[in-house]
């Protein structure tokens, strides 16, 4: 196996596949028809990818039939020939000079038709992958950490589907842009009074609270992310309580540490909310402890979960 270096190289150049073909990512056209484009009518998994491998494939395949059955569009693969397709993918993009760390991206919308609101019966699904080189946090900027405003949660009630449509989170990512922030934490109004945590634009957040690392529950507001489950096992292995229960706002002002976790930035720190630096005494505004020994789990997890 050479290592290519990244450096260089022009994504668009980049060999991506839509609908059982291999081309540019430049070169890759869809119908202005597609209900992707129209409606923001599909599904998506990003995947990432280390050593040429894929990272926790299971858990993302079980996420996508998920996702895919909840908005009735029928998964044109099974799980080997999916695992081919995304191998494949990845071994050209390497080949090509991508890198041999890749953010894998799918997606799979409902597919070309005259536009109609209703899910017209028996369209073929648009496929299409591509792969990017990926840089995880390094060690700077995991050491200055993440910076987090926060904002009411404007969003839908059906979170929990991995869908295309992501003008929601768009438009919440971009409220961070605006104040020079990297992520923003979406808070939302319990029916029955009190305001919790649902998680960031494009990650699930995470509060330490006297030592043990407390996340958010599944539910439709927020997506139940692969490293929910992972970084559940990664405390079970390092000895940190754990626990997935609703995150009140004055937990979240309070809390010793705040991590975020997402494919691509992995876990987090947040080492500064609403411009303020989080923790107490000596450790404000610095990663914590248990951020510290869940990188390390994290990393070794990198390694021996990733096919
Ligand atoms: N986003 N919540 C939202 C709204 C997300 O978009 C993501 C990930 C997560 C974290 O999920 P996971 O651990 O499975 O990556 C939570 C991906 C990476 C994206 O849209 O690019």
């Amino acid at each position: 196996m050479t290592h290519h270096p990244t450096r260089n190289v022009h994504v668009g150049e980049l060999p991506c596949h839509l609908d059982g073909r291999w081309l540019a990512l430049d070169e890759a056209r869809v119908p202005v028809l597609d209900r992707g484009f129209m409606f923001g009518d599909g599904i998506y998994e990003v995947v990432p990818v280390y050593r040429r491998r894929l990272f926790r494939f299971d858990e993302h395949m079980l996420r996508l039939e998920r996702s895919l059955t909840a908005v009735r569009i029928p998964n044109p693969h099974g799980r080997d020939a999916w695992l081919a397709l995304m191998r494949e993918l990845v071994e050209r993009v390497a080949e090509a000079g991508g890198g041999d760390e890749q953010l894998l991206y799918l997606q799979i919308t409902r597919g070309v038709t005259p536009r109609v609101h209703g899910m017209p019966a028996g369209l073929k699904p648009t496929v299409f992958l591509m792969s990017t080189p990926h840089h995880p946090p390094g060690p700077e900027q995991r050491h200055r950490g993440a910076s987090c405003i926060t904002h009411a949660d404007f969003r839908w009630s059906r979170g929990d589907i991995k869908s295309t449509s992501l003008l929601g989170n768009v438009m919440a990512r971009q409220l961070a842009m605006d104040a020079g922030a990297d992520e923003t934490i979406l808070l939302r109004e319990m029916p029955h009074g009190g305001v919790t945590v649902s998680e960031g634009s494009s990650s699930n957040v995470w509060i330490v609270l006297e030592g043990a690392l407390i996340g958010v529950p599944p539910s439709g507001h927020t997506l139940a992310g692969i490293r929910l489950e992972l970084l559940q096992s990664l405390c079970e292995e390092t000895g940190i309580a754990c626990h997935l229960r609703p995150i009140g706002e004055a937990e979240l002002y309070a809390a010793d540490e705040i991590l975020i976790s997402s494919a691509g930035r992995e876990l987090l720190p947040v080492t500064r909310l609403d411009g303020e630096p989080v923790g107490h005494g000596a450790g404000r505004g610095k990663p914590g402890p248990v951020y510290a020994r869940l990188h390390e789990a994290y990393e070794q997890a990198k390694l021996e979960q990733s096919i």
